[in-house]
C-alpha cells in the first residue's frame, strides 16, 4: 500500500513537472535561455519532431501567440533550421542559396535583445539590447510572439556579379529568404510551435536598430516562431 502511495506521489511530481507534451515537442530538454551578449546555442539534434511528412502536413500560418518563451533547445532548432551549416566541409547552409552567395543574414528578435545568427559558430551575437520585437512587423502578435526571425539581405554579396540588375539581386534575395523561413515554419510544425512567415516591416527602422546602412542592406522576409 505504503510503495502504491509513494509510485502515485512520483507519477503526480513527473506530470507537473514536465512540459505538456505536444506533437513533435521533445519534453526532456527545455533550457532557460540566460540573455548575454553572446548565446551560445547547443548543437541541434540529429533526429528529433515529427517526420517531415507530418510536418508538411501539420505546417499552417498562425497569427496567435502566448508569451512563454523558446527554450535553448527550440532556439537552436530553430535558427539552425533557418540558416544552419549542416556541411561544415564549405559551411554550407540547411536553406538553398542562389550562386551559393549566402546574402541573407538571420536575425533573431527576443525579449532578452536582438541577435544576429553567427551558422558557422552556431551562436547568437548581441547587436542591441532589450526587447524591440514590436518593431519586426506591422501586426500586434509580432510583440508577443517568442521569437520573430528577421532576414536582411547584403547586396555586397553581388559585388563580382555585375551582368545581375540590381531588381533581380533583390528577387534572388528574397527567394533565398523564403527558404529559410519554410525550413523555420516546418522545423516549428515538427517540434510542437507556431510561425507565420511575413512579407512586411519598417525597413528603415529595422536597419537603423541594426547598424546596417540601407545603401547595401534590405529587408528580405521575416518570420514569426512561438506557441
Ligand atoms: C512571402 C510571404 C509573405 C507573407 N506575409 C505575411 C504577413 O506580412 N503577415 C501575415 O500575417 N501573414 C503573412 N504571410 C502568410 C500568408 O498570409 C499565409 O501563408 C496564407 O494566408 C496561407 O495560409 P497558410 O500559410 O496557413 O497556408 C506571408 C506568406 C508569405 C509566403
Amino acid at each position: 500500500m505504503k510503495f502504491r502511495s509513494i509510485l502515485c506521489s512520483a507519477l503526480l511530481l513527473a506530470a507537473c513537472t514536465s512540459r505538456p507534451a505536444a506533437d513533435g515537442a521533445d519534453p526532456a530538454t527545455h533550457t532557460e535561455v540566460t540573455y548575454g551578449a553572446r548565446i551560445q546555442l547547443p548543437a541541434p539534434p540529429s533526429r528529433g519532431g515529427l517526420t517531415i511528412d507530418e510536418a508538411l502536413w501539420r505546417r499552417a500560418s498562425s497569427r496567435d501567440f502566448s508569451a512563454e518563451p523558446l527554450s535553448l533547445e527550440e532556439l537552436s532548432g530553430v535558427a539552425w533550421a533557418a540558416a544552419g551549416v549542416n556541411r561544415a566541409a564549405d559551411n554550407r547552409l540547411t536553406a538553398p542559396s542562389a550562386l551559393a552567395l549566402y546574402p541573407v543574414t538571420t536575425y533573431l528578435f527576443l525579449p532578452g535583445g536582438v541577435y544576429r545568427y553567427d551558422a558557422p559558430a552556431h551562436a547568437l551575437v548581441r547587436v542591441a539590447e532589450g526587447d524591440h520585437r514590436a518593431l519586426t512587423g506591422m501586426q500586434p502578435f509580432v510583440a508577443c510572439a517568442a521569437a520573430d526571425l528577421v532576414f536582411i539581405a547584403d547586396r555586397a554579396a553581388y559585388a563580382g556579379r555585375p551582368a545581375i540588375p540590381a531588381e533581380h539581386v533583390r528577387y534572388l534575395c528574397g527567394q533565398d529568404a523564403a527558404g529559410y523561413a519554410e525550413n523555420v515554419n516546418l522545423y516549428a510544425a515538427g517540434h510542437g510551435l507556431k510561425s507565420v512567415t511575413r512579407g512586411s516591416a519598417p525597413e528603415s527602422e529595422l536597419l537603423a536598430l541594426l547598424g546596417l546602412d540601407p545603401a547595401r542592406h534590405f529587408f528580405a522576409l521575416a518570420l514569426s516562431v512561438g506557441r
